[in-house]
């Protein structure tokens, strides 16, 4: 059994080792991956129209864009994988702090970025530590979740901190504008959707063969 001590990673070691994965696969990426996602693509959108303001988060190498044949802003925090991608709108950013003001996009596109967050990962690792936060693995082993013990809570167990990319996803939507994403099934923990639901609507939930994915409307900006 690994020891408590080699869970001790911290969120910005993760994300930048993952930074690192990408930029390190940048060259084969897509003749890797381009047929995969080109399936996911037309599954998800299915002939759907998209029209306005689009952003691509966590867009790689921009085949996105390629498949629809539509100028995109794209956003990845990639170095490598951005400057593959012919698009004129690319932005090197951090899907968890975007660098754009509210109420901004008719729609956000993210395939197969979700489950690379440290957010997913912590849910998925059933031990994290954080700087206030101890975490236990549920010992009633029947929520796929887990709990969280704190200082502040003075030992009583409480949920998981929320999902931050679906923050900021919310933020820079315009209302009723739509979020369609997809996360790597195997990956996948039925907590994200519960999560999604404080934010977004569900409108629909796809299957995507090696992603599931889920078209959303942003709930009303109180
Ligand atoms: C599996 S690739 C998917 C790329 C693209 N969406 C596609 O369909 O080919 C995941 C992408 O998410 C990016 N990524 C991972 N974490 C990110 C983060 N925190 N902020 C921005 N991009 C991130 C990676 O650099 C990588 O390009």
């Amino acid at each position: 059994m690994r020891k408590i001590e080699n869970m001790k990673t911290t969120v910005n070691t993760k994300k930048s080792n993952i930074k690192n994965k990408y930029n390190l696969s940048a060259d084969f990426y897509n003749s890797r991956y381009r047929n995969i996602q080109y399936e996911k693509y037309a599954r998800m959108l299915n002939g759907m129209k998209l029209n306005g303001v689009i952003l691509d988060l966590g867009s790689g190498t921009g085949m996105l864009s390629e498949f629809l044949d539509k100028e995109i802003i794209c956003v990845d925090f990639s170095i490598n994988m951005l400057k593959k991608s012919e698009n004129k709108y690319r932005i090197l950013g951090d899907a968890e702090k975007l660098p754009f003001k509210n109420n901004v996009f008719d729609i956000v596109l993210s395939f197969t970025l979700i489950q690379n967050l440290p957010d997913f990962s912590r849910r998925n690792a059933n031990i994290y530590y954080g700087k206030h936060f101890q975490c236990f693995p549920n010992i009633s082993g029947k929520a796929p979740g887990f709990s969280v013990k704190s200082p502040e809570s003075s030992g009583k167990l409480r949920s998981f901190p929320e999902i931050k990319v679906f923050k900021e996803v919310r933020r820079i939507l315009k209302s009723n504008s739509l979020f369609i994403l997809t996360i790597l099934r195997k990956k996948y923990d039925g907590n994200v959707k519960k999560e999604l639901e404080k934010d977004f609507f569900i409108l629909k939930e796809v299957d995507c063969g090696e992603d599931i994915g889920f078209i959303c409307r942003v709930k009303r900006h109180k």
